[in-house]
């Protein structure tokens, strides 16, 4: 496959295959290409499935998300959309935290503690949990991200301050089109100037919508649940709400 960048999307480029995925070095030392598969994973990758045009649906929504976050003044890693799945991104020296925002109860956090399920968070709950695999992505708190040596106390104040900007702006920008954000998952990483920069994705796999009149869920809650036949109309839903004509011709849908 050839781009429009004439960046091959082959194995000696590739620096990185995830779970959803693959990142490849772009032609400037300091790109890289992003590729949004549509493997879907959930436990840990225990499952996983191919969901038909869920890396297209993905890409665009989070072009779409990032662009709306850099116009409030929130630096992204997203250079260009170069085509639906594929984007051009700054290459970031990644924070292997994965900061999670919650605005609503509901999940992995009413499991671990005696929350009410959709009890509201006023303020929003900033959670920040270690990204690893291996050891089962751990909450972390700031003496063990400092001793850990991935996060100064400087970064982790940064992190919280972004998160919680990001959150006001989706928030919004949902509630617009009639999408509550219950909650969502964030990645930073550093560029060569050393700026924290919001990288990786935010999509429907990463955060957990719901449609603001019948509360059903438009995210990847689905697939953990086994619903996996109704994932590919969630996540077109929630694409069909937030482009507009103009964005589609933009990126030639
Ligand atoms: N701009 C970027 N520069 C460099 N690496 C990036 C950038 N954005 C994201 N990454 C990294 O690329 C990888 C994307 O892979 P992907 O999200 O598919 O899988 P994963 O993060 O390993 O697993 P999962 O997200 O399912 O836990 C992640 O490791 C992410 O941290
Ligand atoms: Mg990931």
């Amino acid at each position: 496959m050839i781009l429009k960048t004439m960046i091959k999307m082959d194995s000696k480029n590739l620096l990185y295959e995830g779970k959803a995925k693959s990142v490849f070095q772009g032609e400037n030392p300091d790109e890289v290409i992003i590729d949004f598969r549509d493997d879907m994973t959930a436990g840990d990758g225990a499952r996983k499935e191919s969901m038909g045009q869920k890396g297209y649906i993905n890409s665009v929504i989070c072009a779409k998300i990032f662009e709306t976050l850099e116009a409030e003044g929130v630096k992204t890693q997203l250079i260009e959309l170069c085509e639906p799945c594929v984007m051009k991104a700054k290459k970031l020296d990644m924070i292997p935290i994965e900061v999670i925002v919650r605005n609503i109860a509901t999940g992995s956090i009413i499991r671990k503690f005696p929350f009410e399920d959709k009890a509201p968070f006023n303020p929003p709950l900033i959670q920040m949990d270690f990204k690893d695999d291996e050891f089962h992505d751990p909450m972390l708190n700031d003496a063990i991200a400092i001793a850990l040596k991935i996060a100064s106390k400087e970064d982790l104040d940064t992190l919280r301050e972004l998160a919680l900007k990001v959150n006001d702006v989706m928030s919004r920008m949902f509630k617009d089109i009639g999408i509550i954000l219950v909650d969502f998952k964030i990645e930073f990483g550093k560029d060569k100037d050393g700026n924290i920069i919001l990288g990786d994705e935010i999509s429907p796999d990463s955060c957990r919508l719901w449609d603001a009149e019948t509360l059903d869920m438009l995210d990847k809650e689905l697939f953990r649940q086994g619903k996996d036949d109704e994932v590919i109309d969630a996540y077109e839903e929630v694409f069909n709400r937030l482009l507009t004509e103009e964005d589609k011709k933009k990126w030639g849908i």
